[in-house]
């Protein structure tokens, strides 16, 4: 009998990816993943901007680098990512990572003891809800409604469990697409300031905004160096970078680094210094306007989609943005049941709601539609053939 860690029979793997395994079938119609759009990737800038590195610095990109990062991409991500969000940060205060994944997990480990309290949203991100569960920690659900979390309750539950971290995604939310207004987000800072609570302010999506105004991170208000905001290159350049960056207070910063040395000693460097590039070369406006053009399109289509084909008492959110549509139909038990038919008959696919929650009990009648990786035809089909499906499920 192997003998795994005791923490490893808290890991349950991710339910999405178990998902995608029985999708192979190219006809399946998948409006389950959270992939950004692969036409969509600047293939010729990677390109051109990879010869000129490997040209210019062969060595630099091939050599071991250090573990807190690759300084053009440190000083890029200042510069043209968090100051103009109005962040008061320098050099010491960011870290770049391997993938946001990496930069949560560690601050997660470096914060959670086994028993520990940690305030998340629920529902939320399935990866970082698997590591905290895998971690041991007492994971204390915040109430939400439309807009995020409820901030009386958030204060309630801090003052009762004095947990040591919130985790919180405030703009376009995986899975719900919701995002947290401006009074809350100051609310959030003022909290964490006078209870002393780490906040993983973690933002994939917050450039992702289709429509609308942007809205100021958490981070910009925060007065006590409690907020440590994670950026992600994934769906603003290209996921297979795998690159992101923290910004946070420097003894964070550096208790990262240490943790760092242990994974993976630094973040390749090549990829660093492609999305250093990028931004450098202030490629990432333009390719947002690019993105953000296509999305809108999807989006759009996926609403009215969801309006025309679902039943009238369907409850969905309608982002400005992100990747994700959340949708709740209170006619139907198990979305989990629903899907294995959806994909056998519709062949359509889609990511039920139950595994972003805490409980397995939880949102049975939920589910997450993804906009970005399928055209609005497609999109349209899909929601045709859910609707139909539905509607069936509905009469029975
Ligand atoms: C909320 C959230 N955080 C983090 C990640 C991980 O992103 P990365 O590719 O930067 O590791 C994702 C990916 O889908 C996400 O949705």
């Amino acid at each position: 009998m192997r003998q795994y860690s005791e923490r490893m029979s808290r890991l349950t793997g991710s339910a999405i990816r178990q998902i995608m395994k029985l999708m192979s079938d190219p006809e399946i119609i998948s409006l389950g993943g959270g992939n950004p759009d692969p036409e969509s990737f600047p293939v010729e800038k990677i390109r051109e901007i990879t010869d000129q590195l490997l040209r210019e610095k062969p060595t630099q990109m091939l050599q071991y680098g250090v573990t807190n990062g690759y300084l053009p991409l440190r000083e890029a991500a200042l510069e043209h990512l968090f100051r103009p969000k109005n962040i008061q940060a320098d050099l010491e205060n960011v870290i770049p990572f391997t993938g946001s994944t990496q930069g949560i997990y560690m601050i997660l480990d470096m914060f959670i003891d086994p028993g520990t309290p940690v305030l998340i949203e629920n529902p939320t991100f399935l990866g970082t809800l698997n590591v905290i569960k895998k971690l041991g920690a007492k994971i204390i659900p915040v109430e939400m409604d439309g807009d995020g979390m409820l901030m009386d309750d958030l204060e309630a539950k801090i003052k009762a469990h004095q947990p040591r971290l919130l985790y919180t995604i405030p703009t376009f939310q995986n899975p719900t697409g919701r995002t947290l207004p401006l009074e809350r987000r100051k609310r959030i800072a003022e909290l964490a300031a006078e209870y002393d609570v780490i906040v993983i302010e973690d933002d994939p999506y917050g450039d992702v905004r289709i429509k609308g105004t942007p809205l100021p991170p958490i981070k910009s208000f925060d007065t006590a160096e409690n907020v440590i905001l994670m950026n992600s290159f994934s769906k603003i350049i290209a996921p297979g970078l795998r690159v992101g960056a923290a910004v946070g207070a420097a003894d964070l910063i550096q208790q990262m680094e240490k943790v760092k040395q242990g994974l993976d000693t630094h973040t390749a460097s090549l990829p660093q210094a492609i999305c250093a590039e990028f931004l450098m070369r202030g490629l990432l406006p333009d390719h947002l306007r690019t993105i953000t053009a296509i999305y809108g399109e999807r989006l759009d289509a996926m609403l009215q989609g969801l309006e025309r084909y679902f039943p009238a008492d369907a409850d969905f959110t309608r982002p400005e943005g992100g990747l994700f549509v959340w949708v709740q139909l209170p006619g139907i038990k198990n979305t989990g049941k629903l899907l294995e038919r959806a994909i056998s008959e519709c062949k359509v696919a889609f990511v039920p709601g139950t595994p972003f929650f805490l409980e397995e009990t939880q949102g049975l009648d939920t589910l997450r539609l993804n906009f970005s990786s399928s055209t609005p035809q497609q999109i349209d089909t899909a929601l045709q053939r859910l609707g139909g499906l539905i509607q069936e499920e509905y009469n029975k």
